[in-house]
């Protein structure tokens, strides 16, 4: 820990994600895949002498929000932050004023996720606050804080910012399982233009509920795809995995999630000889990934940029939250 002025600084980051196989599924109680991306978000605190949460954004907003007014509608800019903070003060009411400063990437290109945020907020607060949370109850806190925000979500997107590395998700609300994954040959395109995930898990519940015979049936197949392909990632079994990534990506299309630009860049994946190309999270923009084989990287990230695809070159697998540099434990 840091000692400065006589008060005691934290800083924690944590990763984003990107999701790998599951998406939509899992919001309906099928298993998911989610990997750790090396786009790192930061929260540091220190106490103040007020009886009150203080947030710097990385925009460089000042909020100040009194405790007695946590329970209060937030700005969204510090929505999650709050949220964090309820969650540790109803655990062990705050006793001492928080100041919180954020911070992350410029561009999130999609794999930036709330949940980081959330999750580097909660380890930051709760190691100043001496409390001790061992990493499931970190994972579930933080992932209350995000339904009390979002009022969905199932939970991915906060495992990969706690536990880091690449997890399996069997049933939201569980605790997830980490997969024992050495590298993932994979080539992430940014399609330029992002959607809030919310609207589109709303419009596919709405697919489910005038549709549920049909739409049970995809979600299902594609609960099937990720447990298949996680025993094809813990085996190397890329080119089956190829073939499971491109049968979810048609499922997702029938979930009326996919765009124009998404298809372009799968299309222009496969067609430079990739295993396997879908869209990642809630589509309608945001990022596709294909896995590829060392030999047809270059040819696989030429075609993406032909069609306009931004290809961020961006580690995977990479450490879950990390509080003064240290992994959680
Ligand atoms: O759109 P993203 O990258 O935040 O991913 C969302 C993944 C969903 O399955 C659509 C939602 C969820 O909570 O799992």
């Amino acid at each position: 820990m840091e000692y400065g002025k006589g008060l005691m600084q934290v800083s924690a980051s944590a990763p984003g994600k990107l999701v790998l196989f599951g998406d939509h599924a899992v919001v309906h109680g099928y298993p998911g895949i989610v990997t750790a991306v090396d786009r790192r978000y930061q929260v540091r605190a220190k106490h103040i002498d007020a009886a009150a949460l203080q947030v710097r954004t990385s925009a460089g907003r000042l909020h100040e929000v009194p405790f007695a007014a946590l329970d209060e509608s937030q700005p969204p800019d510090i929505a999650y932050v709050v949220a964090a903070v309820k969650q540790l003060n109803a655990r062990k009411p705050l006793k001492r004023g928080l100041q919180l400063v954020t911070g992350g990437p410029a561009r999130s290109l999609g794999l930036g996720s709330s949940s980081a945020i959330t999750v580097a907020t909660l380890a930051v607060a709760s190691r100043l606050h001496d409390v001790d949370l061992s990493p499931d109850e970190l994972y579930s806190m933080a992932r209350a804080a995000v339904l009390d925000v979002q009022g969905m979500g199932s939970g991915l997107d906060v495992a990969a910012a706690v536990y880091g590395g690449t997890c399996f998700l069997e049933r939201a609300g569980e605790i997830p399982e980490a997969l024992s994954v050495e590298r993932l040959p994979l080539i992430i395109g940014y399609s330029g233009s992002k959607v809030g995930t919310v609207n589109l898990v709303k419009q596919v519940a709405g697919l489910r509920s005038r549709h549920p015979d049909l739409i049970e049936a995809i979600l299902g197949a594609m609960g099937r795809i990720s447990i298949r392909a996680r025993s094809c990632l813990e085996e190397g079994r890329w080119r089956d995995l190829g073939a499971l990534t491109d049968i979810n990506q048609g499922l997702l299309e029938a979930l009326g999630v996919g765009t124009g630009q998404l298809a372009r860049l799968v299309y222009a994946a496969r067609s430079a000889r990739a295993w396997g190309a879908k869209l990642s999270g809630a589509g309608g923009g945001d990022c596709i990934f294909a896995w590829a084989d060392d030999s047809v990287r270059a040819d696989v990230v030429a075609g993406l940029e032909a069609v306009g695809g931004e290809v961020a070159d961006i580690a995977c697998n990479v450490p879950g939250v990390r509080v003064n540099d240290e992994t959680w434990r």
